[in-house]
């Protein structure tokens, strides 16, 4: 009797075997490792809503990422949770800002490292828009453009490799080229966040940067979730102002997003893994309901698997020191 079926079966018998056919293969230097910035010294302070990551004033936020970095993460992205809030944000592109100390302070003990900043401004506006609010209370698209450019160029001044703008405003990705190239840094590279969606999944990162928006959603700047043709019109307007890697956020309900833009575009493209993506599998897990390592390498081995070349992960230094990062 012939089964057709046990010729599949023949390269899945051994361990051997298996690693011989795996198509997809995770690697440490996919991994980018999120981290939040927040004054004062010995701060270490878990965020309610995501076990196992931390506000970290910049000491603590150093000795992280040099954790991270040993198991083999060769990047950070950084947020910043600053003193004080006003509806200009005036913190995010202040010269001693928090991200900005965070930076030189990273580059200074682990020159390698390859840190890349978030460029937004609701961390950092009493109100918790990306942007700043017109007389009638919306968010200013064009007025905006200026306080990012600022906020990317104190940044690189301060040492960033890379800038990573998540606001959504229109002619974010030029305006900050324009900018940062008129300071002589045309070597920066610019992750845009291209076909970034409003997100639920978002919820304990809000916690996390003390960003919730203070009246009001992001749907009138991020994108709505049952589009993609408009995810591709996004990622093409960003590549054309010249980002240089576009990223889709979140990654798991969007997986078909990532694999059109990684056929259609010939950058390299990044997936963000976010906070509500980790909070669900954390919570399971601590319930024992879930065997939490394999959990995580599946799910991230399926973002790769989906099209993603560079994947932001909570979990990074987790599946680091899974794959035998020392
Ligand atoms: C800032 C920003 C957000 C995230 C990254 N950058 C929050 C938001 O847009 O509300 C979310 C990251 C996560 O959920 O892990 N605009």
């Amino acid at each position: 009797m012939y089964f057709p079926e046990t010729r599949l079966r023949r390269l899945r018998r051994t361990e051997q075997l298996r690693k011989m056919v795996k198509e997809t293969a995770l690697s440490t230097n996919d991994l980018v490792y999120p981290l939040f910035a927040i004054h004062g010294d010995n701060v270490r302070k878990e965020v309610a809503s995501m076990p196992g990551v931390f506000q970290l004033s910049i000491p603590n936020l150093v000795e992280e990422a040099k954790e991270a970095y040993g198991y083999g993460v060769p990047a950070v992205l950084l947020f910043g949770i600053p003193e004080g809030k006003d509806p200009l944000g005036t913190d995010a592109y202040s010269d001693d800002g928090i991200v900005q100390g965070a930076v030189s302070a990273l580059k200074k003990e682990l020159p390698d490292l390859v840190v890349i900043t978030d460029v937004c401004m609701c961390e950092y506006t009493d109100h918790g828009h990306c942007g700043v609010l017109d007389d009638s209370g919306s968010v200013d698209n064009d007025a905006t453009l200026d306080l990012l450019a600022k906020s990317a160029c104190s940044h690189v001044r301060a040492g960033a490799d890379m800038v990573a703008p998540s606001d959504m405003m229109d002619g974010r990705v030029m305006a900050i080229r324009d900018a940062l190239d008129e300071e002589g840094f045309h070597h920066i590279p610019i992750m845009s966040y291209a076909a970034k969606y409003a997100s639920a999944f978002y919820g304990p990162f809000r916690d996390a940067a003390e960003s919730t928006p203070q009246f009001g959603d992001r749907r009138s700047y991020q994108m709505d979730p049952p589009n993609v043709r408009e995810a591709i019109r996004e990622v093409s307007l960003d590549v054309e102002e010249g980002a240089d890697i576009v990223m889709v956020k979140p990654a798991l309900a969007y997986l078909d997003v990532i694999s059109i833009v990684k056929d259609r575009f010939d950058v390299p493209v990044a997936a963000y893994n976010v906070s509500g993506e980790y909070s669900l599998v954390k919570a399971a897990a601590l319930k024992g309901w879930v065997d939490e390592e394999r959990i995580v390498m599946e799910i991230i081995t399926g973002i790769k698997r989906a099209g993603a070349d560079l994947i932001i992960t909570y979990f990074a230094k987790d599946v680091a020191r899974a794959l035998g990062g020392s």
